[in-house]
């Protein structure tokens, strides 16, 4: 599991910095690996409001947040927004980060394409502020909820807290430990008892992925699954992200990963084989089942189609059988 935290306060070592960190320690204890965007050191464009996304399902700017953070959005299982109180919202740091993310709201509402990780994708607020004032976290809640609706994951709660205002004044909270601890357990339990699928092939850009994709999309509730390749290539097969858009699915900014890679992100109780033979592997206790599905990489559209297809029915079946 990936948890992502964003510590959206331009104090590195200020308050929120501490809540966050505090937080994802504690999800660290149930063995998900964690991630931190400190977002106040990026150099990224504050949205323009070109309107191309919502053409083309792509930002105008091709920097680190296309190049990086579209990614590491897509991939995480958790996301964590962490920022103190800035005029009733989030600091304007933030602000930009989450206002580019409205080329993957151009995706889900004016393309129709849904992320395949929606069912299970969590959202979690962390803000704090230094006055007392009930409607002190109006704002940022909604800003939330809207940001985490764009990228696919659903709000599931926060944790905010009022006359927080001097560095270490979070330290000094008399319940923050206490409060982080039960709401990571509350979150951590969307995510527990799952049966962990991989579904391994040679590239890791054709089949597995798909299969994995359509596992997540059917039942993320009740399966956890990845993709792996034997020898992954740099790329998805761009006619598999094709034929997946046709059936609504969102494939943009995954990328192929090695068996070993996916294998340390679930520990999987069952092992699907397209194609990869004795070069995929044999994890103790996990059982392995092959699916003959043909190499769709370097034919027709409609080949590509057909796999899919195939794919679909038989991810249905193992849904059904589970
Ligand atoms: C520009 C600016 C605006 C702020 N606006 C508010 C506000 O509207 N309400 C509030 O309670 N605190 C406000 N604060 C105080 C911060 O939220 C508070 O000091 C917080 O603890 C800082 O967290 P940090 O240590 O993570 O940076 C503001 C602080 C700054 C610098």
């Amino acid at each position: 599991m990936i948890v992502l935290g964003l510590q959206g306060s331009p104090r590195g070592n200020g308050n929120t910095n501490f809540l966050l960190s505090a937080f994802l320690k504690e999800i660290e204890k149930f063995g998900a690996e964690t991630r931190t965007i400190e977002v106040a050191k990026l150099k990224i464009s504050p949205c323009i409001g070109c309107g191309i996304c919502e053409s083309t399902g792509f930002c105008f700017f091709n920097d680190a947040m296309s190049k990086e953070f579209y990614p590491m959005l897509r991939e995480a299982d958790i996301i964590i927004a962490a920022t103190p109180i800035f005029f009733y919202n989030a600091t304007a740091q933030l602000k930009i980060f989450i206002d580019r993310s409205q080329a993957l709201w151009s995706r889900k509402y004016r393309l129709n394409l849904t992320d395949p990780g929606f069912k299970t994708r969590r959202g979690f607020l962390l803000a704090l502020g230094a006055t007392k004032g009930e409607n002190l976290f109006e704002g940022i809640s909604l800003t939330a909820k809207y940001f985490f609706d764009a990228i696919a994951a659903h709000y599931s709660g926060n944790l905010t807290y009022r006359r927080i205002e001097n560095k270490g004044d979070m330290e000094k909270h008399p319940t923050v430990l206490d409060d982080i601890k039960k709401e990571a357990d509350r979150l951590l339990s969307f995510f527990t008892g799952r049966k962990k699928i991989l579904f391994a092939c040679t590239e890791n850009a054709c089949r597995s992925q798909m299969a994995a994709a359509f596992a997540r999309y059917i039942a993320g509730d009740k399966i956890d699954a990845v993709s792996g390749g034997s020898k992954p290539v740099a790329n998805l097969n761009p006619i598999m992200v094709k034929v997946m858009q046709e059936k609504g699915l969102d494939m943009e900014y995954l990328s192929p990963k090695s068996i070993d890679v996916s294998i340390k992100k679930v520990s999987p109780d069952i092992i699907i084989i397209m194609g990869c033979k004795q070069n995929c592997p044999n994890i103790f206790g996990a059982k392995k089942y092959e699916w003959d599905i043909p190499d769709p990489a370097g034919k027709s559209i409609n080949y590509m189609r057909s796999i899919r297809d195939m794919i679909k029915t038989r991810v249905l079946k193992l849904v059904n059988e589970l």
